[in-house]
């Protein structure tokens, strides 16, 4: 059996590869309770739909949602885009996807991380083509050093550098989601 050898405030090691601290669980909350109160702000007079992309998102939106003070709903996408690679394979196919019907309604997408903004593209795109009243989109971490389309993140909890992190929904080949802070690959 395989295990995380030491989430502690040290580090993480996943083999020879070491991951520092770099977001307390304290701050990523901090910070997610006050973007739940700017979007149930903005979105006082309406019943927005929350739609997770799956699988990252899990956690903040699941941790997002209980800030939310107006009445929303919440549906799931799943795309793949990174394999189990720690770079993206630059293409992104649909594993699953939406149920409900978000045409004339006030849609947020709910991301992990907007690394290259390929996901969030494809998302915007697709979503478009249904014709909603409004989209925005939302993520806990933008890498702004790794744009390369042309999208507009409205809600973002932290800018981080163009490094790999893992924890808190965030995988490394589909593990150590399960951490409950952010760790980054120390260089
Ligand atoms: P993009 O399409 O290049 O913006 O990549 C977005 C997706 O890649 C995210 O939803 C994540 O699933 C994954 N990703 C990007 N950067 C990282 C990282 O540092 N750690 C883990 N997953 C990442
Ligand atoms: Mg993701």
């Amino acid at each position: 059996m395989s295990e995380i050898k030491n989430e502690n405030v040290d580090q993480v090691l996943i083999g020879k590869e070491v991951f520092v601290p770099f977001l307390e669980e304290a701050k990523i909350q901090k910070r997610i309770k006050e973007l739940g109160e700017q979007i149930s702000q903005d979105y006082k007079d309406k019943t927005p739909v929350f739609i997770g992309v799956l699988n990252g998102s899990f956690i903040f939106l699941s941790d997002l949602i209980k800030h939310i003070k107006v009445d929303c709903e919440i549906d799931f996408f799943k795309l793949s885009s990174y394999g189990d690679e720690k770079i993206s394979s630059g293409k992104v196919t649909m594993l699953k996807e939406l149920n409900c019907d978000v045409t004339g309604r006030d849609i947020i997408i709910i991301e992990d991380i907007v690394d290259s903004g390929l996901s969030i593209k494809f998302i915007e795109d697709l979503m478009d083509q249904h014709k909603p009243a409004s989209m925005k989109v939302c993520s806990l971490l933008v890498k702004p050093d790794s744009l390369r389309y042309n999208v507009k993140i409205h809600y973002i909890g932290f800018d981080i550098p163009s490094k790999f992190v893992i924890g808190y929904g965030l995988d490394y080949a589909q593990k150590y989601r399960n951490l409950t802070s952010i760790y980054v690959l120390r260089e």
